[in-house]
């Protein structure tokens, strides 16, 4: 894939239900521009693997497919954008995800500014992944992970050369602990309840763009290389 880091990308946000393909995306918009992916839940579950008091706080109520408090994940976001890999942008993966998260983190940025070229306000560019319900469960249902190196794969859609391995580093996949159908449906349900809201909030501040996130994965990616390129053309 062909990089493009002659100009800063500022913040860009990805919302969409689980399974919608937020993470698989961010990694690509990451190697195309070289800007970090932070994503809150991979923020979360590292914490709950080493055990820290935010993972001890957050283990339970992710297993429910409930919502983490917004202090614990705003405090934990502010943290990480204050990083220097965060300087030319990021790519929000899972946050704002309440109406609550979206105006802190306008405040947050209010007195941002981005190079790019010229100093420009740093409001996140918001894309929006469209797809179909049945779809989700699908790519929900058959997702699996490599716990060494990250990347994702699905057992429908983007299969391991060999099952269950890694084609990277071969280490034996893993399904996320909310990915079991009981929890599925909770996790469905708060996208529906909670961050709904939050594609309103954007609509209304006229930077929600909405994608089909049903098509195949290389023609997603192209059409949000396309927005990001137009918004700095
Ligand atoms: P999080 O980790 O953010 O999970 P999620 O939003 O439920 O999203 P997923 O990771 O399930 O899906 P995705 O959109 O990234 O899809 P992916 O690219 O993997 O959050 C987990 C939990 O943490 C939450 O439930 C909550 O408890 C907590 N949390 C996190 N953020 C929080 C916040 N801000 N506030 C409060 N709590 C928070 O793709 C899915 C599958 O589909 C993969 O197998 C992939 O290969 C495949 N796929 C992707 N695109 C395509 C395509 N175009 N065609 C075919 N297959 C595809």
């Amino acid at each position: 894939m062909a990089q493009e880091t002659s100009r800063d990308v500022g913040p860009v946000v990805l919302l969409g239900p689980p399974g919608a393909g937020k993470g698989t995306q961010a990694k690509r918009i990451m190697e195309r521009y070289k800007i970090p992916q932070v994503s809150t839940g991979d923020i979360l579950r590292y914490n709950v693997a080493q055990g820290t008091e935010l993972g001890v706080a957050a283990k339970a109520v992710m297993a429910r497919g409930e919502l983490v408090s917004d202090d614990l994940v705003c405090e934990m976001v502010r943290l990480r954008l204050k990083q220097p890999d965060c300087k030319r942008g990021y790519i929000l993966d899972g946050f704002p995800r309440t109406a609550a998260q979206a105006e802190w983190l306008d405040a947050l940025l209010e007195n941002e500014l981005f190079d790019n070229p010229r100093p420009t306000r740093a409001w996140p560019i918001v894309i929006r992944l469209e797809v179909d319900y049945n779809q989700l469960l699908l790519r929900i249902t058959g997702r699996r992970s490599c716990p060494t190196c990250g990347r994702i794969y699905n057992v429908h859609f983007q299969p391991p050369q060999v099952d269950e391995i890694c084609d990277v580093n071969g280490t034996k996949l893993v399904t996320r602990n909310d990915d079991r159908l009981e929890v599925i449906q909770p996790r469905l349900a708060a996208y529906q309840e909670q961050t709904t809201p939050v594609a309103e909030y954007y609509q209304r501040t006229g930077r929600l763009i909405s994608i089909n996130g049903d098509r195949p994965m290389d023609e997603v990616t192209q059409q949000i290389f396309r927005i990001l390129e137009d918004h700095h053309a």
